[in-house]
């Protein structure tokens, strides 16, 4: 049977918006993929001249490179590339909407491409604040399109390995969690124009960062088998001041699972942290660790418990679960979306709405209880 093709809108022209558009034009079949296919229909940016940059780019991607392949069977054939979001949001060859602009932006961007009658795939963090997201979610269901935040992790080989692993049970009950996504950024090597260091865009460590501890406590707290609270909460929260731009560099929060556990989740421009780990699951029988990088990662371990002859694991393993060759990584959350649009749903099960709003929720509080710009910004919910 023929692939169900969707025909995809891109919003921007942006260093993201590169990587998803490159992994569009990589063969499905190299990631075991008959059932969906893609089509790029339009490329909208601020400027015309960078749509058709961009666009040229692509149809002059190397004979050599994976994302050939998309360029030689037809992904790119008609692709319009346009000076404005809202001719792509019009269009009526385009099913989809991937939204590719800075934090701040989201939002509108989001609504007016539903406003129009298309499904979106929206970069993270989702939107700036929960009353957006509301909105958002509120005209998705009004004119039942599909809406999705792009947490490209939790389509990954390895989180749907994971979740193997804890319906297994081998684990028992989680007893602590921490997660943690830091780096050595440049900072101050950066114009405070950078969409990291400018307040008005939602600059520093938490909006841009603070998504993947986010993702790593959804799937292995929020989702484990064992727990039962569906609205965890910030118990506190703390984060430091970048003084060049008054955004943050580190922010850290420790939230509650009722009855479960409680999680510390950390962000860091300033310093890069322990690399062989980014989230830690302790449980009664054994340890989970999930490697570096957050975002990407492909291979998790689990340990006996630190005080050995305590739980059942008894030897240390490490498993490895690889993110398709030639392929950044985001494929598989655009996979996700054809399919759900296809099946004619309005969410996806592994990200639903619930979840994201969750994530959002436990933003809007540090980021409103700390001393930086950022949490006097309001958002466009309702403009
Ligand atoms: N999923 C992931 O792993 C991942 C990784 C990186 C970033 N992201 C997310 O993707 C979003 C964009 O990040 P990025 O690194 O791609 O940023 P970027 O390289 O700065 O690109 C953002 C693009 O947005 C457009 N834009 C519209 N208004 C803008 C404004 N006022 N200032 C700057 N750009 C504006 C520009 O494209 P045009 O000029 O073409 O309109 C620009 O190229 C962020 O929300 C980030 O959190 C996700």
């Amino acid at each position: 049977m023929a692939p169900f093709t969707i025909r995809w809108g891109i919003i921007s022209t942006g260093g993201i918006s590169t990587k998803f558009v490159h992994d569009l034009l990589v063969d499905p079949s190299s990631r075991e993929v008959s059932d969906v296919a893609h089509k790029i229909s339009a490329v909208g940016s601020r400027s015309v001249e960078s749509a058709q940059k961009f666009v040229d780019k692509f149809k002059a991607t190397p004979e050599n490179e994976s994302a050939a392949w998309g360029v030689k069977n037809g992904v790119l054939e008609g692709v319009k590339a346009v000076g404005t979001y809202q001719e792509v949001y019009n269009d009526p060859d385009v099913d989809v909407i991937y939204v590719g602009t800075p934090h701040t932006l989201h939002h509108r961007n989001t609504k007016d491409a539903l406003l129009a009658g298309k499904h979106v795939l929206c970069e993270k963090p989702f939107t700036l604040e929960s009353a957006e997201l509301e909105e958002l979610i509120a005209i998705a269901k009004d004119k039942n399109l599909f809406l999705m935040e792009a947490v490209w992790t939790r389509y990954h080989p390895l989180a749907y390995a994971v979740e193997e692993v804890l319906k297994s049970g081998k684990l028992g009950k989680p007893k602590r969690f921490s997660a943690d996504f830091s780096m050595d950024f440049p900072l101050d090597d950066k114009p405070t124009s950078h969409r990291m260091l400018d307040p008005a865009l939602g600059g520093g460590s938490l909006l841009d960062m603070g998504p993947y501890p986010s993702v790593w406590a959804m799937l292995l707290v929020h989702r484990n088998p064992h727990n039962k609270d569906t609205d965890p909460k910030v118990l506190t929260s703390h984060q430091t001041v970048y003084e060049k731009t008054d955004v943050d560099i580190n922010s850290r929060w420790l939230v509650e699972w009722k009855g479960t556990c409680q999680g510390q989740l950390m962000t860091d421009l300033g310093s890069a942290g322990f690399q062989e780990a980014t989230a830690v699951l302790q449980c009664e029988e054994g340890d989970l660790v999930i490697e570096y990088p957050p975002y990407r990662s492909e291979a998790y371990q689990i340990h006996p418990r630190p005080e050995r002859d305590i739980g059942a694991i008894k030897e240390k393993s490490r498993h490895h679960h690889p993110i398709a060759e030639g392929n950044n990584g985001m494929s598989y959350e655009a996979d996700e979306v054809a399919r759900c649009i296809r099946d004619k749903k309005t969410q996806s099960d592994r990200m639903p709405w619930e979840e994201s709003k969750i994530t959002q929720g436990w933003l809007d509080v540090v980021r409103t209880a700390g001393p930086t710009a950022t949490a006097h910004l309001k958002g466009t919910a309702g403009q």
